[in-house]
């Protein structure tokens, strides 16, 4: 394949996301995108290299497979995937694949999360979770290289895959974190530039389906809450609110719980809005449970599992103050915080 082909490719890639912008942002996009384009033809060639070594049995699309053996070949290397087997869910942001496990991994199946390469322009809101969290770079440390983090801050190429990496990082370490506590999470395996390799739940034939899409009998509804409940619980205890929490992001399998979808993970004591996210997480739990029979008071309930933690209810700040690049927004945080 040409590296017209390839241009033509990322360009159908994101056509979708720039519809939906204002004319003056996508022209400063289409200027960085043609400089990006210069590299991802570069990305491309090397797929090419990589798939007479790696090949899977999943049919990719045209595209899609230049993106997935760039995105899996550091993972296939270190044997942690043998095989990629077929698409789960392509989303906006990222697409889940099912995977062979190599000889690293201790279960047969795993599931790959790769993430758009355009996917921080679908973050309409980021910056809402980044206040109060440090960026990390892809081994999971908090970035200190001051090179990095202005470019983050001019938003330069380098800026946005610093930026990009840095979510996915907190997916991962999240995972790690509350994977090591006893949450009901996948087990991460590893992450790489772009993707991270986790447990997967269900079996060969089918995914494990989101509990929005299942109705529960009486009796295990109110189990499953108390073990969603004792999950919120827990990730208090380790400093970190979900932050995009619903009946959407929990898989339900044989009668357990798995909790899924961490990129946007806040840090309860660092974020201006963390009470509000908190809240809005209880919220969306209860409004699943109470359509399942289970009563459920989603305030009561938020302000019992924050204030058990030694967490205040926070006055609720207004989001043009949670931009964690500009110093008159730390200041007015950090007067917000002085009064609660
Ligand atoms: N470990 C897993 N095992 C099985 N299926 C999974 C796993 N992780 C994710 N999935 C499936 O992939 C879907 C997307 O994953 P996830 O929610 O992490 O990504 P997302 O980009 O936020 O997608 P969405 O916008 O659909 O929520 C999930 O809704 C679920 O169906
Ligand atoms: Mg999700």
């Amino acid at each position: 394949m040409s590296k017209n082909q390839l241009l033509e490719f990322f360009e159908e890639l994101d056509e979708s996301d720039m519809e939906e912008m204002p004319a003056s942002q996508n022209r400063i996009f289409q200027k960085r995108e043609s400089k990006k384009q210069e590299t991802d033809a570069k990305l491309f060639i090397r797929a090419q290299e990589i798939s007479r070594e790696f090949k899977f049995t999943y049919k990719a699309a045209r595209f899609e497979e230049a993106w997935l053996l760039d995105s899996l070949v550091e993972i296939a290397e270190h044997k942690w995937i043998s095989d990629v087997l077929r698409k789960v869910k392509g989303g906006k942001e990222a697409s889940v694949y099912l995977c062979k496990s190599g000889v690293a991994v201790d279960a047969p199946l795993v599931a790959a999360k790769i993430y758009r390469p355009r996917m921080l322009r679908n973050l309409k809101n980021d910056q809402q979770y980044r206040v109060g969290r440090e960026d990390l770079d892809e081994n999971g440390n908090i970035i200190v290289d001051d090179g990095a983090l202005h470019a983050m801050q001019k938003r330069t190429v380098y800026g946005e895959e610093v930026r990009h990496r840095s979510w996915i990082a907190y997916e991962f370490t999240t995972l790690e974190i509350l994977h090591a506590a006893g949450a009901d999470v996948p087990k991460p395996y590893a992450m790489e530039k772009n993707a991270i390799l986790m447990g997967y739940v269900g079996d060969l034939s089918s995914a494990a389906p989101a509990l929005n899409s299942i109705n529960l009998a009486l009796d295990e509804a109110g189990l499953i809450y108390e073990r969603v409940v004792h999950n919120i619980d827990l990730m208090l205890t380790h400093g970190r609110i979900h932050g995009d929490l619903s009946a959407y992001n929990i898989l339900y399998w044989n009668g357990d719980i798995t909790l899924i979808d961490f990129p946007q993970v806040v840090l309860p004591d660092s974020n201006p809005a963390s009470w509000t996210i908190f809240l809005r997480d209880v919220t969306r739990i209860c409004q699943y449970f109470s359509t399942q029979g289970v009563q459920c008071d989603a305030r009561k309930l938020a302000v019992d599992l924050w204030t058990s933690h030694g967490h205040k209810i926070i006055k609720e700040v207004d989001p043009k103050y949670l931009d964690a690049e500009k110093p008159e927004d730390r200041k007015a945080w950090a007067k917000v915080r002085s009064e609660k």
